[in-house]
């Protein structure tokens, strides 16, 4: 009976993808011109994950998390959870439709999983403890074995006491490229955004430092990262295009990204491309969110580098007050002359927008109540912390309008694993551009509408803040999906 719904929901994500495919012209790309320099991401360049399986259709390859030493910045050394010894983990490629084996070997001192965040996977692949599969004990090791639906940037990391494996080091991406995704620019770059914080002995910072406020205000660390790093620097050709993948891999900070001014071409978001690019001064990236951009990086007479900045975004007490924007990474440019202003490559992706029609409302309000007398806070979900909650319950082929109202002074980037979702506007009508999203921005004392798509992947499936401090504070819960 639910058959025709997979169908309906298979098809619909299928054929945006045909359509689009259409729309701009199957493999009629001849390879694009690159025009930055040889060694332009020497300082950012991400270790990659060997593939040992020599079948085209099949990643197979080994991850082991380990304490490691790594080097943020020159002589500045730390002993972090890491996956295959770097701080982002190894870069997993694959294309869509692409199987993908890790082989995981677990030799940290605490128990650990991989969640694959945005991948359409089946529950016994999510990585939650208890409910996915048991913890994977020290010495031990899991297969985690799932194909990759849809062409994006994903990221994978810890779900087990999260707060402190993902702030200790421990993500990684994991890119599922389109070949025939039609955007032209050769110079492409994913770029991990992260923080960490340790001490001038290189001994990482605990996890509860702060204590209950720490946890209220969502601990960020005291060295910002890209690809590791604290301000790489990038080599470019003044003018020429790049294509930037990004993932905020952070624990609690937010990015609003700012390129000394220059404008952000959004041709993505967490699922793929998205309906049509948007242009953008600035670029929030909340914690666990993707966004797909090109850029132009151009050499001016003021600015004769540019710097990436995470400027200040009010995402709660403590994040604006006393506090100045960070630099991220430095544009370097080629002694060669400004290339003449590029055409933006027109990419777009049909959407056969799902309907409303018939979608079960739910509600979800986050609240922040004062903290007790003794200084303990929780975040609840609709008037329970996640210890607390039962289970929300959703059918196979369901569609559901979740409207969550955020009644807290806090902003919480909202996640939900599995299934993507169609950001809505007050009356209920798909936001345009339209992008799918597996994670959103729910700002203070804000409400978000999304629909969500319930596929045919039945299980318990969580959503929580990504803040992940506010998650282990309470802001977490499941949908039961049912198969009858
Ligand atoms: Cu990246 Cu449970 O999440
Ligand atoms: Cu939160």
């Amino acid at each position: 009976m639910y058959s025709e719904y997979i169908f309906m929901w298979t098809r619909a994500l299928a054929s945006a993808a045909l359509l689009w495919t259409a729309a701009t012209g199957l493999g009629a790309a001849s390879p694009a011109a690159r025009f930055a320099p040889a060694d332009w991401d020497r300082e950012l360049k991400l270790a990659e994950a060997r593939d040992r399986n020599p079948d085209p259709k099949i990643v197979e390859t080994d991850l082991t998390a380990r304490v490691a030493e790594v080097e943020v910045a020159p002589g500045l050394k730390a002993q972090a959870w890491t996956y295959d010894g770097s701080i982002p983990g190894p870069l997993i490629r694959a294309r869509v439709g692409d199987r993908v084996i890790v082989h995981f070997t677990n030799d940290l001192p605490e128990p650990t999983t991989i969640h694959w965040h945005g991948v359409r996977v089946p529950i016994e692949m999510d990585g939650v403890p208890d409910i996915s599969q048991p913890e994977v004990k020290p010495g031990d090791t899991f297969t985690y074995d799932f194909v990759v639906r849809d062409a994006g940037l994903y990221w994978y990391h810890p779900h087990v006491m999260s707060a402190a494996q993902v702030g200790y080091g421990l993500s990684g991406a994991l890119l599922v490229e389109d070949p025939d995704d039609g955007v032209d620019v050769a110079d492409d770059l994913t770029l991990v955004l992260s923080d960490i914080s340790f001490n001038s002995h290189g001994v990482l910072e605990p996890a509860d430092s702060g204590g209950p406020i720490g946890m209220v205000f969502g601990r960020e660390g005291n060295y910002v990262l890209a690809n590791g790093k604290v301000n790489p620097t990038l080599r470019a050709r003044s003018g020429a295009l790049q294509r930037w993948r990004i993932v905020n891999t952070a624990k609690s900070r937010f990015f609003l990204l700012d390129l000394d001014g220059q404008p952000f071409y959004v041709i993505g978001r967490d699922g793929g491309l998205q309906e049509t690019p948007e242009t953008l001064d600035t670029l929030l990236i909340t914690p666990g969110e993707r966004a797909d951009v090109i850029v132009a990086p151009t050499r001016t007479k003021k600015t004769p580098t540019l710097t990436l900045r995470a400027m200040l975004y009010n995402r709660g007490y403590g994040s604006i007050e006393y506090r100045n924007p960070e630099d991220v990474l430095t544009v370097a440019f080629t002694n060669e002359a400004t290339l003449p202003k590029p055409k933006m490559p027109a990419v777009h992706r049909e959407f056969d927008a799902p309907t409303t029609a018939g979608a079960t409302p739910v509600d979800i309000v986050l609240t922040l109540p004062p903290a007790t007398v003794d200084g303990k806070s929780e975040f609840r979900v609709n008037g329970v912390p996640f210890w607390k909650a039962k289970p929300y319950l959703a059918k196979i082929g369901e569609k559901q309008i979740w409207t969550v109202r955020n009644e807290s002074k806090f902003a919480h980037p909202f996640h939900l694993h599995g299934f993507f979702f169609l950001p809505l506007d007050k009356t209920l009508q798909p936001i345009h551009p339209m992008a799918w999203k597996d994670t959103i921005n729910v700002p203070m004392e804000d409400t978000v509408r999304f629909l969500v798509l319930f596929d045919e992947r039945p299980g318990m499936w969580m959503f929580h803040c990504h803040i992940l401090d506010h998650a282990e504070g309470g802001l977490m819960g499941h949908v039961h999906l049912q198969s009858d």
